[in-house]
């Protein structure tokens, strides 16, 4: 290791030696280097056939790390200064559920906001933890959920002692942080882990002036989607542990739910990217910023829409923002922030990451273009000018409090029934219900349905958001707990 430094990095280093020496294949994939599947190497390219190979000697192991893959996680975890990282080939979604497995068994609390994503909640499921939510301040004029206040973090904390871990998003989709450092203070305080779910936070660790870091602010574990702003490719990421984190049972907890087959174009992704803003990132994310901030500046200009930032900080749940983050406010257009995703792709090819209720998000990265944010500019423009209506009749609620009454595992596998979603009201749902994106639920399971919830989630299938996690896809029914 002594020798190797961020300029390498040698999972890639290896793969290309590998592909020089022409070994022949009596392995899987099946597909040979391509050439048993001519269509698929014609659309992919034979450079991606040749290195979609499978563990052996020269290319370590994923499960079980001694040479390249091992060397690539120490430079990974120099690069964000953690005492260690595992390269992640099954997205955010398993270096989250890893940390709370590795945090939690069965019965166990865990301290969390109740705007994590799906991923946290699948985790409670699958661990049997019991959550202890945290509602989050809402900002009522934008309707989104912002980060946790530290006074109601340390209630929860007062109220359940024993709880094992405190889980915080940093920051949210929208770009809010929490304030981490104390959250984290507090949690060490009462010997409890700080699991920090950083999928939207990959930037932090290689910009300036972002906020600060879960592994700069003393937590344990970080979920890091690489695959985000960090420029690799869709599904790898990077799970990040503390000193305090004993990684070696961290793995065996990893390999409890990971392919013991990982694709090493995800692997070498990550490594590459990893290079790539060890050694650049800082100019990388502040050409990100400016066109973001340009963005902001012109959109803000239009009239109408609000495209939000810094002046939204206050000191506690809204306590830093992420000016990467272009997420605008449309309800003032007669807009819900759906329908202005929805007419961006149908009117102007322009697809964004995500629009909701009342705000969209565009994500920015150094790989766009000026005359490309001159176009959704333009385009936003437009959109106001053709298809603007009254603010009058708009729900402007983003996010609802749920009432919990059965753990998530015990409602997920309890004997349910399907319901019409209208005759819900009352009944104690046994399923996940949530725009994706963002992926956080309205309605996880062993939540009150409420007449609130219910006009909720007909007005967002209405407008048209893509619903996702109930058994009946079309979402015309509901399982509920058959008590
Ligand atoms: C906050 C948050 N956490 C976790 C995830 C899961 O990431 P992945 O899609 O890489 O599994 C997402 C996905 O968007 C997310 O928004």
């Amino acid at each position: 290791m002594a020798e190797l430094s961020q300029v390498n990095a040698p999972i890639y280093e290896a793969l290309r030696k590998f592909r020089r020496m022409r070994v022949v294949p009596f392995d899987v994939p099946g597909h040979k280097r391509g050439r048993g599947n001519m269509e698929l190497t014609e659309f992919l390219g034979e450079d991606c056939m040749n290195v979609d190979v499978n563990s052996m000697k020269p290319l370590d192991n994923l499960c079980h790390p001694v040479s390249v893959i091992k060397d690539a996680e120490m430079l990974a975890a120099e690069a964000f200064g953690a005492a260690h990282a595992f390269f992640m080939v099954g997205g955010t979604t398993s270096a989250v559920q890893s940390m709370i497995m590795y945090a939690c068994k069965e019965g166990d609390k865990i301290i969390m906001p109740r705007n994590v994503h799906r991923s946290a909640i699948n985790a409670i499921i699958l661990t049997g933890a019991v959550p202890v939510y945290v509602n989050p301040d809402v900002n009522h004029k934008l309707g989104i959920a912002l980060g946790m206040s530290v006074a109601q973090v340390e209630q929860a904390i007062l109220d359940n002692p024993d709880a094992k871990a405190i889980m915080v998003n940093n920051p949210t989709y929208y770009g809010i942080c929490s304030d981490l450092k104390k959250i984290t203070e507090l949690a060490h305080a009462h010997g409890m882990l700080v699991l920090v779910d950083e999928a939207h936070g990959t930037h932090f660790y290689f910009g300036e002036n972002f906020p600060v870091t879960a592994m700069a602010a003393g937590a344990d574990c970080a979920s890091v989607s690489m695959h985000k702003s960090g420029g690799s490719l869709t599904q790898s990421s990077f799970l990040l542990m503390g000193k305090n984190i004993n990684s070696d049972y961290m793995r065996q907890v990893i390999n409890l739910t990971q392919t013991t087959s990982a694709s090493y174009l995800l692997l070498s992704s990550l490594d590459i990217s990893r290079k790539r803003l060890a050694l650049g990132g800082r100019e990388i994310f502040a050409q990100t910023v400016e066109m973001a901030e340009y963005a902001r500046s012109e959109i803000n200009e239009i009239g109408g829409y609000y495209a939000y930032s810094r002046e939204l900080i206050n000191g506690d749940s809204i306590y830093d923002f992420d000016v990467s983050k272009l997420s605008i406010y449309t309800l003032p257009i007669g807009l819900a922030g759906i329908e202005v995703y929805d007419l961006l792709r149908d009117e102007y090819d322009i697809q964004i990451e995500f629009g909701d209720i009342g705000n969209v998000l565009a994500y920015i990265s150094v790989g766009d273009r000026k005359r490309d944010i001159e176009r959704l500019i333009s385009a936003l423009a437009e959109i106001k000018r053709r298809f603007g209506k009254s603010e009058a009749n708009m729900l402007t609620q983003e996010y609802i409090s749920p009432v919990v009454a059965e753990t998530p595992r015990k409602a997920f596998y309890s004997t349910k029934r399907s319901l019409p979603l209208d005759e819900t009201a009352g009944e104690v749902c046994s399923e996940f219900v949530m725009c994706y994106p963002p992926g956080i639920p309205i309605l996880a399971p062993g939540e009150l349905i409420t007449p609130e919830i219910i006009e909720y989630i007909k007005y967002a299938k209405e407008k048209g958001c893509q619903m996702t996690g109930t058994e009946d896809l079309s979402i015309e029914r509901l399982n509920v707990l058959d008590i």
